[in-house]
């Protein structure tokens, strides 16, 4: 396996993908990690990533140099390198112009990192300092016209340094030159398969939980189910899981999900109805936040009320993914980090003082649609489009009352079924419609009407940090929007949203 130095670099997770692209597991580990922890993982080799701060800053993120005497293969990358530098007795200059964009690489030797690969090749560069002087028995391997040390090497200790960035796609010999460090230099074997993961991950989970039980929050969505099915393979009975309906479900969510889960999971589930409490409490409720906080709280009581049924429970699962770890960890957490606590239900081991297992927290999405294909679950599982938890509340703009859920739950069907029939839901990252608080005035067989409108959004996405409206086709969008003011009573204006994240957010509450 690789170990990958977090430098703060927006480019991490690349790294990551680009890694596992090529079968070979890789973690990736925050600046501060422990030199044991990292002996403790065993790694092939170690790659430094880049990150945006210069080496010579005050708080400029520094990693133990005791990783320079492991004896592996080291890769540093952008800031990555110039850390390599600097810990080995080189040093590092202020560029007095900052390089940003493609350039032309000259290769001096294609041997090693450049194997196979031709004298020059494009790639991306996107730094302010640049390395002036090489530590002791480093050479370098590749120059621009802008940067004379664009790739080095010690090759008798296996260290190299790249000043570009090979995990994007505008370096096309990236990927290559990955491999290359992976395969040729580390030694890794291409041999990581979700098969393997789910193998290790069921013996991991057995071993740590013994003959104790574990409580599940399924809502089901991928991350849970996927979770849900990954420990019942593991210790079976000893898994519960618990469904709370919140009565803001889509149309017939609930019946249909019971017959599915029970269906092709066969695992102990519990299905609370708890629709009453949440829609009383939201009940003249308009403000998001609000409602947002309301449906939190109650969740979390319900949630505990029943997991207290189930006695001798020490362990709560959660399907957290990769890419929620790295971002409260990274050492340059942005806001968004801020913005997505509020979006799970993190309050919950606290309150309820158990222990977590989170058996996704290495895989991104796409990973777990492949890990739930492997445990042998239905497409209708693992293909279903992101769903909020406070569900169609935050979709109903303005107050919630049962009428107007009776109305978006047709509304979304309808519109869900057209996306499917043409092709596009597993296409865009979500789509759904959303309940205005205003009406407008339309005439329906030669009659004044005064009705609700209802605001469609489609976007596409790579990991909901940002999207873009999905340029549906008018013909489609023409069908949904007749279908839906034909068929529901009290919508008489559909309206599509073309705003993408930022500065709009994917939700519209
Ligand atoms: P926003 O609206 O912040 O949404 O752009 C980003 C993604 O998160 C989903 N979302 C939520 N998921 N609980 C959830 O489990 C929430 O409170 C919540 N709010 C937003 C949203 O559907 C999108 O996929």
């Amino acid at each position: 396996m690789i170990v990958v130095i977090d430098f703060g670099s927006q480019y991490n997770q690349l790294i990551a993908r680009r890694v596992r692209e090529c079968r070979v597991y890789c973690q990736i580990e925050p600046p501060d990690v422990d030199i044991e922890a990292i002996k403790a993982l065993n790694p092939d080799g170690i790659i430094l990533s880049g990150g945006p701060s210069s080496i010579y800053e005050k708080n400029s993120p520094k990693t133990d140099p005791a990783i320079f005497d492991l004896g592996i293969p080291i890769l540093g990358i952008c800031y990555g390198m110039q850390f390599m530098v600097d810990a080995l007795g080189g040093s590092v200059k202020k560029s007095i112009k900052r390089e940003y964009g493609f350039a032309e690489l000259t290769i001096h030797k294609p041997e090693n990192l450049f194997d196979t690969i031709d004298k020059s090749a494009t790639c991306w560069m996107s730094h302010g300092d640049s390395i002036s002087k090489l530590p002791k028995e480093f050479t370098i391997t590749a120059s621009t016209d802008n940067t004379e040390i664009a790739a080095i090497e010690n090759r008798k200790k296996q260290f190299y340094g790249l000043q570009f960035h090979p995990e994007v796609e505008h370096t096309p010999k990236g990927k290559q030159m990955l491999r290359n460090f992976l395969f040729s230099v580390c030694g890794c074997e291409p041999n990581w398969t979700m098969k393997t993961f789910a193998k290790e991950s069921i013996e991991q989970i057995r071993d740590k939980v013994d003959d104790k039980k574990v409580i599940l929050g399924l809502s089901g969505g991928v991350d849970s189910s996927v979770t849900a099915m990954l420990i019942h393979k593991a210790i079976g009975k000893q898994l519960t899981c618990i469904f709370v309906d919140n009565g803001l479900l889509r149309l017939n969510e609930a019946a249909k999900l019971k017959i599915v889960l029970k269906q092709h999971l066969n695992i102990n589930i519990r299905f609370v109805n708890a629709s009453g409490l949440f829609l009383e409490a939201l009940s003249g409720v308009v403000d998001p936040e609000k409602k947002r906080k309301i449906i939190g709280k109650i969740f979390m009581d319900v949630f505990d009320a029943e997991a207290k049924k189930i006695q001798g429970a020490d362990y709560l699962a959660q399907g957290t993914l990769y890419p929620d770890i790295i971002e409260s960890q990274s050492a340059f957490g942005g806001p968004t980090s801020v913005i997505k606590s509020h979006h799970n239900v993190g309050g919950l081991p606290k309150k309820m003082k158990l222990k977590l297992i989170e058996p996704l927290k290495y895989l991104f999405k796409d990973e777990v649609r492949e890990l739930g294909k492997t445990l042998g679950m239905p497409e209708e599982l693992i293909w279903r489009q992101p769903f909020p938890g406070p569900g169609l509340g935050i979709r109903i703009i303005g107050e919630i009352t049962r009428k107007r859920l009776s109305v978006l739950r047709k509304v979304d069907d309808i519109l869900i079924e057209e996306i499917k029939a043409a092709g596009y839901y597993k296409k865009v990252w979500q789509s759904f419609a959303v309940l205005l608080p205003i009406k407008s005035v339309g005439v329906m067989g030669d009659k004044r009407t005064y009705e609700n409108i209802i605001a469609i959004r489609a976007v596409t996405s790579k990991d909901a940090m940002t999207a873009d409206w999905a340029r549906l086709p008018h013909e489609l969008l023409a069908k949904i929007s007749n279908r839906i003011i034909n068929e529901v009573n009290g919508v008489n204006r559909v309206a599509y949203d073309i705003s993408s994240k930022p500065p709009s957010t994917i939700e519209w509450e």
